[in-house]
């Protein structure tokens, strides 16, 4: 594992919560509701999913951004080619990697609410975790109880001490019992204030070591793991290199919005030797995707509409869809869906 910067100081969450009331942020981020009080009620066992095929197909959804601004036709848009992606994907599974909603209206429940209705209408198992908009307007508690009973969502709020909402696990099995795979799904929680260089800076959130350690200990050696998260990790700078990665496919169109500090998730994973994917959402411009040190790392593409509607913004409309990864014998193939 990686030693920690040493000229980088990680503000606890109460002391951020402090700052954070005198700093404007960008976004809606001063109206963020506070974590609730953990409860003891939760759950800390797999979702068991049985596919009875040899080959596996996962379809990834990212940044929907439902309630941007509210105009009732770009929802629309966006929920009539979130339909088609899945209707053309026909997956045999569905994960979404967060920010479903953008936090600038105040009823983000009800359209999480409505958002999960609609996933649950096609009859296909899915889940997803939480992006640093999805709770900011909606308590990370509403947020459980939405996906945790939604008929078709095999979403958890994840153990009592590992920090985060949604940190879940998901088997796939075959028919015999076997597992095929397993599906390891983390909260990548919002911004926070660091001390870096000297300065007070802003940057988005680390994965803590309780989620680390949670990973260690959950996950079933030797089963092929693929990890999804929302906020890429900062290994996944090496999608904009050739000299560390093996570029597969996809467009570098921002800079990797990556946590300044490295907790050293992707070294433990490497070290464990069984994880094949690790998919992120949150850069809406990037979609890459290529091998880092045997590990498959892979942007979602996002399927919003009315984030950022400057021109720049259009002509990158190439990026949206939705993207799919197929699992067999032979490895992982990416199918992916671009929007005309
Ligand atoms: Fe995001």
């Amino acid at each position: 594992m990686s030693q920690p910067n040493p000229a980088v100081k990680a503000y606890t969450k109460s002391e951020w919560k402090q700052i954070e009331q005198s700093i404007p942020l960008p976004y809606c981020s001063q109206n963020i509701a506070p974590y609730s009080p953990l409860k003891e009620d939760r759950i800390d066992k797999p979702s068991i999913l049985n596919i009875y095929k040899p080959d596996f197909k996962l379809l990834q959804l990212t940044d929907l951004h439902l309630q941007w601004n509210g105009i009732k036709e770009h929802k629309e848009k966006t929920y009539r080619n979130t339909e088609m992606a899945i209707r053309k994907a026909n997956p045999d599974f569905i994960m979404i990697t967060g920010d479903m909603v953008w936090a600038c209206l105040d009823d983000n429940m009800n359209a999480l609410k409505e958002f999960s209705e609609f996933m649950d209408s096609f009859g296909i198992p899915w889940s997803a975790i939480p992006g640093n908009h999805d709770t900011q307007l909606t308590s990370a508690d509403q947020f459980d109880s939405i996906f945790e009973t939604s008929r078709n969502c095999l979403y958890c709020r994840g153990p009592e001490w590992v920090e985060g909402h949604g940190n879940h696990q998901i088997i796939v099995s075959n028919s015999d019992g076997t597992e095929k795979l397993q599906l390891i799904c983390l909260d990548s929680h919002d911004k926070r204030k660091y001390f870096i260089n000297g300065e007070d800076q802003i940057g988005y959130d680390y994965i803590y070591p309780s989620q680390i350690e949670w990973v260690r200990k959950t996950m079933i050696p030797n089963v092929p793991a693929y990890v999804f998260i929302h906020i890429p990790l900062p290994e996944f700078t090496c999608l904009s290199s050739l000299d560390n990665c093996t570029h597969l496919l996809g467009i570098n169109g921002e800079k990797i919005g990556c946590p300044p500090v490295n907790t050293g998730l992707f070294y433990m994973l490497k070290e464990k030797g069984n994880t094949k994917l690790i998919a992120c959402g949150h850069d809406h411009f990037n979609s890459m995707a290529g091998d880092c040190d045997g590990i498959l790392l892979s942007y979602g593409l996002p399927l919003d509409f009315d984030v950022y509607t400057d021109d720049a913004y259009q002509q990158r409309r190439a990026l949206r869809g939705a993207r799919s990864y197929i699992a067999s014998a032979q490895g992982i193939e990416i199918e992916d869906w671009i929007l005309e």
